[in-house]
């Protein structure tokens, strides 16, 4: 019998593979950070084995280059493909417009980055992350800053009504240090009717260099659960 863990890994699994099967032969493709995207990386790097696909690939952090060469994956950049075909994603909080809140594992710029410059962002989860609005449970939104802005940050966020704490490293002394040289400010906002507004007063403060708040940027969702996976799409009407 799988334990709890088992089948939150098996839903994560099987979320992803729905997502890969959006890759073309041909495609640049983002490549997502977390331990959802990580299957979605590894499945391409077994169509590329069989020979179904000869892609290139843009990590969004260190963890999705180091995976992407593990799977032999061709890494390209920006510079060389400044527009991507699809980007493959997890989130830590999903509403029902797909709205996102992303960057527990620090990765939320580059993410955010190279979400924006692709054609498509396809969002992976297990069913724990989709919720009815963000911020519940009192989920933070990650964001990067400046490591010279922190203190100022730290005070805007406080008087927009967010309750800033400054994320502390786990085996390491001191903060977390993102792939950028900045730190990652964690801010509960609690439930967030507009995750909108929420996004652009952060984006007001200077040395806020990105949030984690990812409005109306994914077209789709794959849920993985237990037995199946959902698929959530941006309804027509939000697409217009
Ligand atoms: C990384 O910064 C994040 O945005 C991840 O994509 C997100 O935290 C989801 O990670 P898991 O798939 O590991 O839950």
């Amino acid at each position: 019998m799988k334990t709890k863990n088992e089948w939150i890994e098996k839903a994560k699994k099987n979320a992803a593979l729905e997502a890969v099967k959006h890759v073309k032969d041909g495609f640049v493709i983002g490549l997502g950070s977390g331990s959802t995207a990580a299957y979605a990386i590894e499945a391409i790097g077994d169509r590329i084995k069989k020979g179904e696909l000869r892609i290139y690939g843009v990590p969004t952090s260190y963890q999705a280059f180091t995976l992407a060469v593990k799977h032999k994956i061709p890494i390209t950049t920006l510079e060389e493909h400044p527009t991507l075909d699809l980007t493959i994603d997890g989130a830590d909080q999903i509403d029902g417009k797909l709205n996102l809140i992303k960057g527990m594992g620090g990765a939320l710029a580059r993410e955010k980055i190279v979400a924006s410059a692709s054609k498509k962002l396809i969002i992976v989860a297990d069913e724990s992350k989709k919720v009815r609005t963000l911020g519940e449970k009192n989920h933070p939104v990650p964001i990067e800053v400046l490591p010279f802005a922190v203190p100022f940050v730290i005070r805007k966020v406080k008087e927009i009504g967010g309750k800033p704490t400054l994320r502390e490293g786990i085996k390491k002394v001191g903060p977390v240090i993102t792939d950028n040289g900045n730190l990652i400010v964690d801010a509960t906002f609690g439930v967030m009717h507009s995750p909108f507004e929420v996004e652009c007063k952060l984006k007001h403060i200077p040395g806020i260099v990105e949030t984690g708040l990812f409005i109306e940027m994914a077209s789709v969702a794959y849920i993985g659960k237990s037995l199946n996976v959902e698929e959530l799409k941006k309804n027509v009407r939000q697409q217009e």
